[in-house]
């Protein structure tokens, strides 16, 4: 089950992205928002990163203008690696090398055929592994000294 969210300014292509799934028959739950008013992006990224990081849902996909604002809250939530994606190659990678849990996508950057085909590699790509596991974990050991620290 993925958790999905956006702010106006990327709602329309996770409305795309919604029908996509829906033929694929992917299931999901949409956090909001629901309209093309305009709404903050850092609530957003946080109600599905929360959704993601709580493990009830397995990945999540984020929409703003550009992608970067969903990624850069969502990273703040523990456990979250959230990747910003225009294009195939950084998406496959983002899954096997970093295991990325959410995909973060620009409304005014990619097209609808585009994000489309992004989401479907990211989607069905796997974590490798390996010695990328432990490069992972050091992530998650940086994340969890700073939570020590009370930053
Ligand atoms: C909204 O105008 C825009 O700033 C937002 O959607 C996002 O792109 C921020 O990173």
């Amino acid at each position: 089950m993925i958790a999905i969210g956006s702010d106006h300014a990327g709602y329309h292509l996770k409305e795309s992205i919604k029908k996509h799934l829906d033929k694929k028959g992917i299931q999901y739950k949409d956090f909001g928002c629901h309209s093309e008013e305009r709404a903050e992006y850092a609530s957003y990224a946080e109600k599905v990163a929360n959704a993601v990081s709580s493990g009830e849902y397995e990945k999540g996909l984020l929409f703003c203008g550009t992608g970067i604002g969903m990624s850069i809250a969502a990273n703040k939530v523990k456990g979250i690696r959230a990747v910003v994606c225009s294009e195939c190659y950084s998406a496959i990678m983002s899954r096997r090398h970093n295991d990325a849990n959410i995909l973060a996508l620009g409304g005014r950057v990619v097209g609808v055929d585009l994000a489309a085909m992004i989401v479907d590699m990211w989607l069905d790509t796997p974590f490798e592994g390996g010695r990328h596991k432990a490069r992972v974990d050091m992530i998650s050991e940086i994340e969890g000294k700073n939570i020590q620290k009370g930053c």
